[in-house]
């Protein structure tokens, strides 16, 4: 490689691979996933509250003999009370705390009026 060429070669490389990493540096914050779609759609909620259905039963109804407490029926808002207190660790817990804390208070919101509007046994 001759030191015209090596001269030329560089130049090229500034005209053409610094301006795109200088472009792609511009973003602050990353593009969301394509697959992470809103939680808070009507199939989202019932999505999220099909998390809660392995313990507190399908719809909020806990399966005969379960000591886990049932959703459906429940008050709106003393869900997202409670909820909210797990997520502090407010509220003892073994397995809420951290469950609480993998939903944004307006997911929390949406799960609790889907189970308020579940009919208890
Ligand atoms: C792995 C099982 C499990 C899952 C999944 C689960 N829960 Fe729970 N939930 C529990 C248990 C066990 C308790 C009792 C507190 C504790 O030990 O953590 C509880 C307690 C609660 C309580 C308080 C009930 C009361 O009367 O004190 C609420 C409200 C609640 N869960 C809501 C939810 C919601 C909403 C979801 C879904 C987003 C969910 N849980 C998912 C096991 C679960």
């Amino acid at each position: 490689m001759n030191r015209q060429f090596r001269t030329y070669f560089a130049a090229a490389l500034l005209a053409t691979g610094f301006p795109a990493a200088a472009q792609q540096a511009a973003p602050t914050a990353p593009p969301a996933p394509a697959f992470a779609a809103s939680n808070l759609t009507e199939s989202g909620v019932r999505a999220m509250a099909a998390t809660c259905a392995s313990c507190h039963g399908t719809g909020g109804k806990p399966v005969a003999g379960s000591n886990v407490a049932a959703l459906a029926g429940r008050a709106k808002d003393d869900i997202v009370q409670v909820m909210a207190q797990f997520k502090e660790g407010k509220r003892p817990a073994t397995v809420m705390h951290q469950i609480a804390k993998g939903y944004s208070d307006a997911e929390v919101a949406a799960v609790a009026d889907y189970f308020s509007k579940q009919t208890a046994r």
